[in-house]
């Protein structure tokens, strides 16, 4: 596992040589989240979007745990069809950022921010979601799969974030503590969900901390 870790920091730090820098604004955000250690997309997940969002140009995104706001500000900046972007936050600390950044931002307009418990707020939602973001807490994931699956379009993405859970799901659960174990359990869940079902093509990517990306078939 070190050996991977290792080589993870090492590829990001040759990466990073290479990235085109975002937009100023957005470098903020991502400044201030990292001072205040509020978990954000890591680079390497920020660089696959912005390559992703080009690619399949969702009209209507859905994003599941909104933070300060970051990852749905760098969507929504790498999306040239972007009519919509709908993203929930139950955090009130985190609410009062995001508000500000989404507000101070070119898609002030295009962003809808509910706060509140999602697997409540799903439910609530109206029309169609070309592309689902699900970072919120790792123990829920099957169960927002079960609610947003209902409201995807034909050939619409899902992208799961923090699959790997730095590593502890590739390690057998005895090894895991009784927190971890049972995320572990979950994060299995959601993988058999979307792997093993007909009705999705899935594959894990490990970039970031492991990134599920299923389509809908
Ligand atoms: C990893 S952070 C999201 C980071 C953000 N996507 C980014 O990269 O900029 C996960 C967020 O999900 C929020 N969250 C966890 N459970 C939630 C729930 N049930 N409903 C809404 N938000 C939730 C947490 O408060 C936290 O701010």
């Amino acid at each position: 596992m070190r050996a991977w870790e290792e080589m993870d920091e090492r590829f990001e730090r040759f990466m990073q040589k290479y990235e085109s820098p975002l937009p100023e604004w957005l470098q903020k955000i991502e400044r201030q989240a990292e001072e205040d250690e509020v978990p954000i997309i890591r680079r390497s997940t920020q660089r696959y979007l912005a390559f992703l969002l080009g690619i399949i140009r969702p009209g209507r995104i859905l994003e599941i745990g909104s933070a300060v706001g970051f990852s749905a500000l760098l969507m929504a900046n790498f999306d040239p069809s972007l009519e919509e972007l709908v993203t929930i936050e139950n955090y009130e600390p985190r609410i009062v950022q995001a508000k500000e950044n989404f507000s101070n931002s070119p898609f002030s307009d295009k962003i809808t921010f509910l706060t509140g418990d999602a697997s409540k707020l799903i439910s609530t939602l109206e029309g169609r979601f070309d592309l689902v973001f699900i970072d919120a807490a790792k123990g829920q994931y099957p169960e927002y799969l079960k609610l947003v699956r209902p409201l995807m379009t034909s050939g619409g993405v899902i992208l799961a974030d923090n699959i790997l859970q730095d590593g502890f799901l590739l390690m057998p659960k005895e090894a895991l503590c009784r927190r971890n174990r049972t995320i572990h359990k979950r994060v299995r869940e959601y993988l058999d969900m979307v792997c093993r079902d007909d009705q999705y093509i899935t594959d894990v990517l490990p970039v970031g901390d492991g990134l599920a990306m299923t389509r809908i078939l």
